[in-house]
């Protein structure tokens, strides 16, 4: 026989940690909520892994930069959950979940059960295997998901200091961790498989800039190729990359960060899945009444949008986390999940956030040139729908994350490309 809560949430990441939070501000009594993690520490706040954590001097470490710290909120350690009657299970995976009766199966063999399910069980990064390329098990090739891909990065990096880095990926990942290795006195090579950086976000014009900079500080890019094979030396460690161009990289050390999937296979069969994550409503309710999903595993229904997404970033995974526990806890007192999609990134000096959607055609405003504060808005059928901003204060973030809820109507791109980033004040 196992144990039984009121609450469940499968997953330990960020928005498990925003969710027991929640759960205590709806006043969850002791013994009625259980996580359950396969993470052998506290739920923490994930994107520290690739900025302060790889830092040379000072690094960021836990018990630091446990949620819910990135919403400047408390710092939930073990003895907080304790404090809080929450059952926090660690280094433990759920094996199987029975969404029917209400039933799960842990690494160790208890079966649980609970009358409300959250699941938070995130995304794994994607391998090389999955491309056909061979070895990305050697010490030295690094993937950066959790906290012991973290630790694993930050050892190799140490070892590799004015040695040579290849970055495989051209994504946030990879340039976080590229400006990370820089910092580190690490020779950098990005290989891109598109034609610029954050090709998923960036236009060619905000990304020659960032490129620009990062070539300034001795980064190379290599463009419109992948890694095709590994060289090894006899420890099987990765001396050397092989590119489909015919480039070989020497590598003392090869960052992975090529993409992600969301970890739903527990779910396969028994939950309704949509673009590759378990189908949530605006209540962030699964098929089955008593099923939950937040964070990255869950397609939602974007309001704003009237379309069903699946998002990867962690403002996404707070925000659907506290709307779950409150629509799960005070279910009469909560409307439709409305949420404005947002994004940030920082490498060296610099940081921006996105907003909304970019689709449409685009107008860049502000000064590429110096590099303080530059952005873009995208503007579809004659409303703005997105905006990217580099350098803003928290003021201004707050005004163009208002003004892109509203998409405001915009009649001479001209005019939008004149007013800049004051055409959001005046919304
Ligand atoms: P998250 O991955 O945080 O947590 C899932 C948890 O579930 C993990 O602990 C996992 O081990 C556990 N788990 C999975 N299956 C399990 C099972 N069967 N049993 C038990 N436990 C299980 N976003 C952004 O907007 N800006 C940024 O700058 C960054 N930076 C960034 C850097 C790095 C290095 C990463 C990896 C990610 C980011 N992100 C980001 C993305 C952001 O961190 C991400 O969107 C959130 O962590 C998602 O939170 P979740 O709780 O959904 O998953």
């Amino acid at each position: 026989m196992g144990r039984a809560f009121v609450y469940v949430i499968v997953g330990g990441g960020v928005a498990a940690g925003y969710a027991a939070l929640e759960f205590t501000r709806k006043g969850v009594s002791d013994g009625e909520l259980c996580i359950i993690s396969d993470e052998p520490v506290a739920p923490y706040e994930r994107p520290a892994l690739s900025k302060g954590f790889l830092l040379p001097e000072d690094p960021t470490r836990l018990p630091s930069f446990h949620t819910c710290v990135g919403a400047n909120d408390e710092i939930l350690t073990p003895k907080w959950y304790k404090e809080h009657g929450i059952e926090l299970v660690l280094g433990t995976r759920v094996k199987s979940v029975d969404a029917r009766r209400l039933t799960l199966v842990t690494s160790t063999g208890e079966t649980i059960t609970y009358n409300f399910l959250i699941i938070a069980t995130g995304a794994r990064a994607l391998k090389l295997e999955e491309f056909g390329v061979e070895g990305s098990d050697a010490e030295n090739v690094c993937y950066l998901r959790d906290l012991s891909d973290a630790d694993r990065l930050a050892t190799v990096i140490q070892s590799s200091s004015n040695g040579n880095a290849v970055v495989i990926g051209g994504g946030y990942i990879g340039m976080e961790c590229a400006a990370s290795l820089v910092i580190n006195k690490i020779n950098v090579t990005m290989v891109l498989a598109g034609a610029h950086c954050m090709a998923r976000l960036f236009t060619p014009k905000i990304a020659t800039f960032y490129e620009d900079y990062y070539m300034g500080k001795g980064v190379k890019f290599i463009k419109g190729t992948v890694l095709t094979s590994f060289e090894f030396d006899s420890d099987k460690k990765v001396t050397a990359v092989n590119l489909k161009d015919g480039n070989q990289l020497p590598a003392d050390l090869v960052v992975v960060g090529i993409g992600i999937r969301p970890n739903i296979s527990l779910f396969e069969g028994q939950l309704t899945i949509e673009k590759g994550g378990i189908k949530v409503n605006s209540q962030m309710q699964s098929s089955e009444s008593s099923v939950y999903a937040i964070g990255d595993v869950a397609t939602f229904p974007v309001k704003l949008y009237g379309e069903m997404r699946r998002l990867e970033h962690v403002d996404f995974a707070r925000k659907s986390a506290r709307h779950a526990v409150s629509a799960i806890m005070e279910p009469e007192k909560t409307g439709e999940f409305d949420y404005l999609p947002c994004f940030y990134s920082r490498f060296f000096a610099f940081s921006w956030q996105f907003y909304g959607d970019h689709v449409g055609e685009v107008v860049h405003f502000g000064e590429y040139e110096d590099g303080e504060v530059f952005g873009a808005y995208w503007v579809k059928e004659g409303h703005l729908v997105g905006c990217f901003l580099e350098g803003g204060t928290k003021e201004q973030y707050e005004t163009i994350s208002k003004a892109t809820q509203l998409k405001p109507a915009v009649t001479d791109m001209e005019e939008l490309e004149r007013e800049g980033l004051g055409f959001t004040q005046t919304v």
